[in-house]
């Protein structure tokens, strides 16, 4: 399992001391119990909503169970037999994949990607990459160039062969009308009308969306054969255990069953374990108390290159969930040791409103590779010529630990055995309940983005919409 040490938080100075927590540790039980018996039966029973501080959208919660359950009933039939289904005739047919979406519907995906695949996934011969397609996300933003790029990109393969004329297009969209993601559909179908040929659309368009909307609409009009829902009561920053992250994550090859499970360890870890060796209780209780005393960036510092995006999924999700109200922390990912040559200094000796979060991981997946002897000595790095990359990135984390701690700045450590589909599974679990959880101590609907709307119906009014 995942675990938090928060002992680097324990300090006279600049943190907490033990009882603190533990009476922060009433509330946040309370809190725990609601999330499990309130929120829930108002959501299956279509309930109603007492006042708008109630959370709603918390089938999040057992939807990794519910799919598992179902996918060991029924295989085929299940949902999750469907996605898989879909995305093996997808990786046999091409060898090119763009998925469309914006914020929460493509920030999960983007992470599986760049944390379980190969590094430089899509630079590989087809064979390396296990015979699974090159993946792109597009339609999270309206940028002319990028959009440009990649759709100069299709064009170039377009070799005799359909598996390497061929490519698919997944689109995301929950409500099925944001703006970036449905122009750069309009855009993209238009591409691949030209380039694959409007016969394909059926098997190789695959939209991801709710049970009704403009994509809806449109996906029936087109007559795509394979569409998959975001089920009712999963919010966008919540919905990467739904198809919105899992399709994607077939489609890359990755063991999407192995994902699920790791949710489920640890909802049921949230569920059962008690203060002090609960890693969602602890992260909340550690995190707010520190905000509440105006420690109110909360850095999520990532020990490996391939865990960026998942920190930037991060951001996301503190950020539209709990940044209301005047309040919420202000996430920042930061990705060492590379930071430590750009934003460390600031973290260790400027202003003192920073907690540190490592997100660091135990084994790597490759050999660990040695500094290695030369005859070029020059560079006096024989006297280290033994040590490999893991050995070094060990020294870093616990030299910038103990750096910290010098000058009385608080550390905590999320530690993740290795980086895979059930780790990952676990990492985005504890997140979102440790959101939801820190919401309802704080008084604060994590779900819906009222804000974000403000922007939306501005943005329209410009294009005379
Ligand atoms: O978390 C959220 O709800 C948002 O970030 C949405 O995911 C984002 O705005 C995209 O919305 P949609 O999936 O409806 O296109």
């Amino acid at each position: 399992m995942l675990k938090y040490d928060y002992s680097g938080v324990l300090r006279d100075e600049g943190g907490l001391c033990q009882s603190e927590i533990d009476q922060a540790d009433e509330g946040l039980l309370v809190a725990r119990r609601e999330i499990f018996e309130v929120d829930i039966p108002l959501m299956e029973s279509g309930g109603a909503i007492p006042d708008e501080k109630n959370p709603l959208d918390t089938a999040f919660i057992n939807l990794p169970r519910q799919l598992l359950d179902e996918y060991s009933e029924n295989r085929s039939a299940s949902e999750l037999g469907q996605i898989m289904d879909c995305a093996a005739a997808i990786r046999s047919k091409v060898d090119r994949t763009v998925i469309l979406g914006i914020g929460g519907s493509y920030m999960g995906a983007r992470a599986l990607m760049d944390s379980c695949c190969e590094p430089y996934f899509n630079e590989l011969p087809r064979q390396e990459r296990g015979e699974r397609p090159r993946i792109y996300f597009e339609g999270n933003n309206v940028d002319n160039d990028a959009s440009q790029g990649l759709l100069r990109l299709l064009r170039v393969d377009q070799g005799s062969a359909p598996l390497e004329k061929d490519w698919a297009l997944v689109v995301i969209s929950k409500s099925g009308g944001t703006t970036e993601t449905a122009v750069a559909f309009r855009q993209f179908l238009r591409e691949f009308e030209a380039t694959v040929g409007t016969e394909k659309i059926g098997d190789l368009v695959v939209p991801v969306t709710g049970s009704s909307g403009k994509l809806f609409d449109l996906s029936e009009s087109l007559g795509c054969q394979n569409r998959f829902r975001v089920p009712d009561g999963v919010g966008g920053r919540f919905s990467v255990t739904s198809a919105v992250g899992l399709l994607p994550a077939a489609i890359m090859g990755l063991d999407v069953v192995s994902f699920l499970e790791g949710a489920v360890e640890m909802t049921d870890h949230f569920r059962s374990a008690r203060p002090g060796e609960n890693s969602v209780l602890d992260y909340v209780a550690v995190n707010q108390l520190m905000e509440q005393r105006g420690v109110d960036v909360r850095l999520l510092s990532v020990w490996a290159k391939s865990l960026e995006s998942a920190g930037l999924w991060y951001d996301q999700l503190l950020a539209e969930s709990l940044g209301k109200q005047e309040k919420g922390a202000l996430p920042l990912t930061v990705v060492n040791s590379r930071d430590l040559h750009s934003r460390a200094q600031q973290h260790q000796q400027g202003k003192r409103d920073k907690l540190v979060n490592n997100l660091i991981v135990g084994d790597w997946r490759s050999e660990p590779l040695p500094v290695g002897h030369s005859a070029h000595d020059q560079d006096h790095l024989n006297e280290i010529a033994e040590k490999t990359l893991p050995e070094i990135m060990n020294a870093a984390i616990s030299g910038t630990n103990d750096a910290y701690s010098e000058d009385g700045r608080p550390t905590a450590d999320i530690l993740m055995p290795r980086i895979d589909e059930r780790n990952m599974g676990q990492f985005f679990q504890m997140m979102m309940l440790a959101t939801v959880l820190e919401g309802r101590w704080m008084g604060i609907n994590p779900y819906g983005q009222p804000g974000v709307e403000k922007y939306k119906v501005n943005m329209n009014r410009y294009l005379g919409r």
